[in-house]
């Protein structure tokens, strides 16, 4: 991410190469002390990114983020402005701390405020009308307790692709942007992006695939041109899901070229998600047969984490990390120099 002055003179800070996900663990305490302490932990390391989502934990984790940097607050007044603390909306979220079973949830929270009717449902469980997108922004700023959010991404957009015409899709998009520009010049939010599964990584000739051109243009399209705030995309890579910096499935200048080149040269940064495939690259026996990562001893973890985190055009890998000990493990590699790229890209195209 570029070091970005917004129209409210907000520096954004330099985001560090590896960042902290709350995505998996159980709903229950016990998780959210060990979220709690993996936090500080990063922070104390030099990790300055902190991902979460509503629905993660069915808003446990936004909570548990929340106590964790208001704490670091606490104990180091200053630190906020240096915390990059992102977060998503789009999945209808359940509280499971409100006693309620999530289907009363969900009639009262959305249906009978008239925030959410059936119609505006996709999937059974998601939506981008403008009214849903307001209040879950509101809900998240709650459960964090924070005067802003540093990143606000549309979860999983490219779900709606499966029942809407791409147009119709775009021009939805483009809606709930407008309440995202909204949250920016009230302050509330600094900067707005997309976080998806499988939209960015799909082939060009794919129905439900996103093309990076058009969601900025429904940015540019509520915003006056150039000064929007969409600035910051989120997409699985990792060494068995390397579409992004691989497959060139986005189209630039009449070309077409992968998402992380695209991105680029739009000037938009991505953060990676499931840098570790949820676990599933640590068993690959290969990621021990190349010199280039023999610094990086006997982790597993280090070395799937070092190819993704030195891809050109990516500004921070997310890690899930929910045990101090992972995080001492991975973050050693912020004291080490990536890889060259076409390095990295060597490696990946040799574990394909
Ligand atoms: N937009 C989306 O649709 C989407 C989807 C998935 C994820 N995300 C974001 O991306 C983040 C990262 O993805 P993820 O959490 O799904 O998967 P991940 O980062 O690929 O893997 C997380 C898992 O790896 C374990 N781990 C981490 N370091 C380790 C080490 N050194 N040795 C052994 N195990 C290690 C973690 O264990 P511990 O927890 O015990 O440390 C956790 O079980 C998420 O947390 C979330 O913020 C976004």
């Amino acid at each position: 991410m570029q070091p970005h002055q917004s129209s409210q003179n907000h520096v954004t800070p330099e985001p560090s190469s590896l960042g902290i996900g709350t995505y998996l663990g159980k709903e229950d305490d016990q998780t959210d002390a060990l979220y709690h302490d993996a936090i500080i932990e990063a922070v104390g390391r030099g990790c300055n990114v902190i991902d979460t989502a509503i629905n993660y934990r069915e808003m446990k984790s936004e909570r548990v983020v929340g106590r964790a940097v208001r704490c670091l607050m606490e104990k180091h007044p200053g630190i906020r402005k240096n915390l990059i603390v992102a977060t998503k909306g789009g999945f209808i979220p359940w509280d499971i701390d409100s006693g309620e079973e999530p289907s009363a949830y969900f009639q009262n929270r959305f249906l009978k405020k008239e925030i959410l009717n059936e119609t505006d449902v996709v999937q059974g469980c998601h939506s981008l009308k403008p009214e849903f997108i307001r209040e879950s922004v509101l809900m998240s700023l709650e459960n964090l307790g924070l005067e802003y959010l540093d990143i606000y991404y549309i979860h999983n957009p490219e779900m709606h692709l499966s029942e809407l015409p791409a147009s119709e899709f775009y021009r939805r998009l483009s809606r709930s942007f407008e309440v995202l520009e909204e949250f920016v010049q009230e302050g509330r939010i600094r900067r707005y992006g997309t976080a998806t599964w499988d939209g960015y990584r799909l082939d060009a000739s794919s129905a439900n695939r996103l093309s990076l051109r058009r969601v900025i243009q429904s940015a540019e399209a509520i915003a006056g041109g150039l000064r929007h705030h969409f600035r910051v995309v989120q997409l699985p890579i990792n060494i068995y899901m390397p579409e992004a910096p691989v497959l060139q499935n986005q189209e630039l200048g009449g070309t077409w070229v992968s998402l992380l080149r695209a991105a680029e040269e739009m000037g938009i940064s991505v953060m990676s998600s499931a840098t570790l495939f949820q676990t599933q690259v640590l068993k690959e026996n290969r990621l021990f047969s190349f010199q280039t990562l023999d610094n990086l001893g006997s982790s597993a973890a280090r070395r799937a984490l070092q190819i993704i985190r030195s891809l050109r055009g990516l500004t921070t890998s997310l890690v899930g990390m929910k045990t101090v000990k992972h995080v001492q493990e991975n973050l050693q590699l912020l004291e080490i120099s990536k890889l060259d790229t076409s390095e990295a890209l060597r490696v990946i195209s040799e574990l394909l």
